[in-house]
């Protein structure tokens, strides 16, 4: 017989934190057990994040204890609690992008040969550790500002492990990443599991909390609501647990027949670095979901209707007359909007209020003293209409939990009233309640006669929202795919296995 632990690896005993006066965390309990995967679920600006950096070190509590490995603890900062074998994989990155991949992982505990820094076995360590979790497509030697975001979730998961974690902290892994990106990380935590590591998964996606989680602990307002064997319980549930009422499971109806008006945007034979023969029309009216793996060029399309790396062959017509898009700017200006996927890179300016950054697009486009009223005013309904939850609009940004700042950066867009949006993974890290609104905000939009192309890597959310769905491969587009289509359908297409249609 194995001997069996009889304390937790980890013990929260009544956890408090505020910031500022302002309460954040109330008398939190939680255990993890070794070889547990412990999910922590609760709507945006719950305390999840927080409570996570108090058990990573981040910041110290400022009531009850933190006991790990057995013995009660006070970390002196992140550094303190690695070396104790706690490892976090943030939810807003912390990589550094002009360095390598490799430097990153093991940036403040480099090997070191003869004084100097071993660059060989820091290379071939970070190779073998990505080999490890089935990796090994990822060059240890790239520089993280070359990787896409999956990947640099990769790197951040490699991080962790590089300090022979016991206890490893998720928060939100998986929102970068594509649905088979999903299934590696899932073989990934299963084998931690199997080394008796204990982990500590927070996400907003309930398939994940269901498919990996022994028991699942519920935050709301930072208090514990309960905690629940996983078993023993319905996402139905779960959610009512959260956000404290009943919540449809439902799409909001798509585009009815005559709803979907005349070509707003289209492309014929478009190309640049990333991108070859595309040719798409975009209607009025409709949601065009966008589906592919990372790299596919899903992003690319984004960036080249928005004009940040615009299109270099082809032709791009705006409601029926051509146009040149050569720069966000001119983009903005003909109506175009774009949500995009990197919020912390280019999404949000965090020492600034959440009020302007809210206003920041519409600044952009108009001169500064035309209808400023009316424009914050536009611009504070719409941060009502998302259920932005801060301390007030004069927060600085970079002090709301992730999911809010989204939201902002989505009202941001919204206040400009465009014809055209681009959406690069709007809801990542948006808790269901907030989903839903978004989800019907997204379709009010496309009523009102907007041209909306959609871009998901949660399958339901495409399949759901989509009124047509094109999918991309290698920068192109491999297919298109019509309302009812299955996940089956589009990752047959995404990975280039689809058997040519009949
Ligand atoms: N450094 C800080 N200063 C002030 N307030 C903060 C700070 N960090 C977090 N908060 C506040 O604490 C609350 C909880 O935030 P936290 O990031 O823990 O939420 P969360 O549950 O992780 O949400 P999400 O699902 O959006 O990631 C929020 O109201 C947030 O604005
Ligand atoms: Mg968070």
């Amino acid at each position: 017989m194995s001997t069996s632990s009889p304390s937790p690896l980890l013990a929260l005993r009544g956890i408090g934190k505020s910031f500022l006066g302002l309460r954040v965390l109330y008398g939190v309990d939680l255990d993890v057990w070794p070889g547990e995967v412990h999910a922590v679920v609760g709507e945006n600006g719950a305390g999840k994040s927080t409570l996570m950096k108090v058990v990573s070190g981040v910041y110290s509590p400022d009531e009850g204890a933190v006991e790990f490995a057995g013995a009660r603890r006070t970390f002196h900062g992140p550094r303190d609690a690695q070396r104790a074998g706690i490892g976090i994989v943030h939810q807003e990155f912390n990589l550094l992008p002009e360095r390598t991949v490799a430097e990153n992982v093991y940036l403040g505990h480099e090997p070191v040969r003869r004084g100097l820094v071993d660059r060989v076995a820091m290379l071939r360590r970070t190779a073998a550790l990505l080999a490890s979790i089935g990796e090994e497509a990822l060059p240890a030697d790239a520089f993280v500002r070359q990787i896409g975001v999956a990947q640099q979730q990769v790197v951040e998961i490699v991080k962790a492990l590089a300090l022979d974690a016991r206890l490893l902290i998720m928060d939100e892994p998986t929102a970068a990443l594509a649905g088979h990106e999903v299934e590696q990380l899932y073989a990934l935590v299963r084998r931690l599991q199997e080394r008796g590591i204990g982990v500590l998964y927070v996400s907003h996606r309930l398939k994940e909390v269901f498919d990996l989680s022994g028991r699942i602990t519920v935050l709301k307002d930072g208090r514990r609501v309960t905690t629940l064997p996983t078993a023993d319980t319905t996402p139905e549930r779960l959610v009512r647990h959260m956000v404290g009422r009943e919540l449809s499971s439902y799409y909001p109806d798509r585009a009815g027949p005559g709803e979907v008006g005349p070509a707003r945007i289209a492309v014929h034979n478009g190309g640049n670095r990333k991108l070859r023969g595309v040719d798409l029309r975009l209607r009025a009216g409709e949601v065009l979901g966008v589906g592919g793996l990372q790299g596919s060029g899903r992003s690319a399309l984004a960036r080249a209707l928005f004009g940040a790396a615009p299109f270099t062959t082809g032709e791009v017509t705006l409601d029926g007359a051509p146009v040149r898009l050569r720069s966000p700017r001119a983009a903005m200006r003909a109506g175009i909007a774009y949500v995009t996927e990197d919020r912390k890179g280019e999404g949000i300016v965090a020492g600034q209020p959440v009020l302007d950054n809210a206003l920041l697009a519409s600044r952009a486009v108009l001169p500064a003293w035309t209808g400023r009223r009316a424009r914050t005013t536009r611009v504070r309904d719409l941060l009502a209409a998302v259920d932005v939850r801060a301390a007030g609009e004069d927060q600085e940004i970079r002090f709301l939990s992730g999911g809010n700042q989204q939201k902002v950066v989505l009202a941001r867009w919204l206040a400009l009233g465009p014809k055209v949006l681009l959406f690069d993974e709007p809801t990542r890290g948006i808790d269901v309640g907030a989903k839903s609104a978004i989800h019907d905000l997204v379709r009010r939009l496309a009523r009102d006669g907007a041209a909306v192309l959609m871009i998901s890597s949660e399958l339901p959310e495409l399949l759901g929202m989509s009124d047509r769905i094109v999918v991309m491969r290698d920068g192109r587009i491999a297919g298109e795919l019509p309302a009812g289509a299955t996940e089956e359908d589009v990752l047959a297409l995404a990975l280039g296995t689809a058997r040519e249609a009949a």
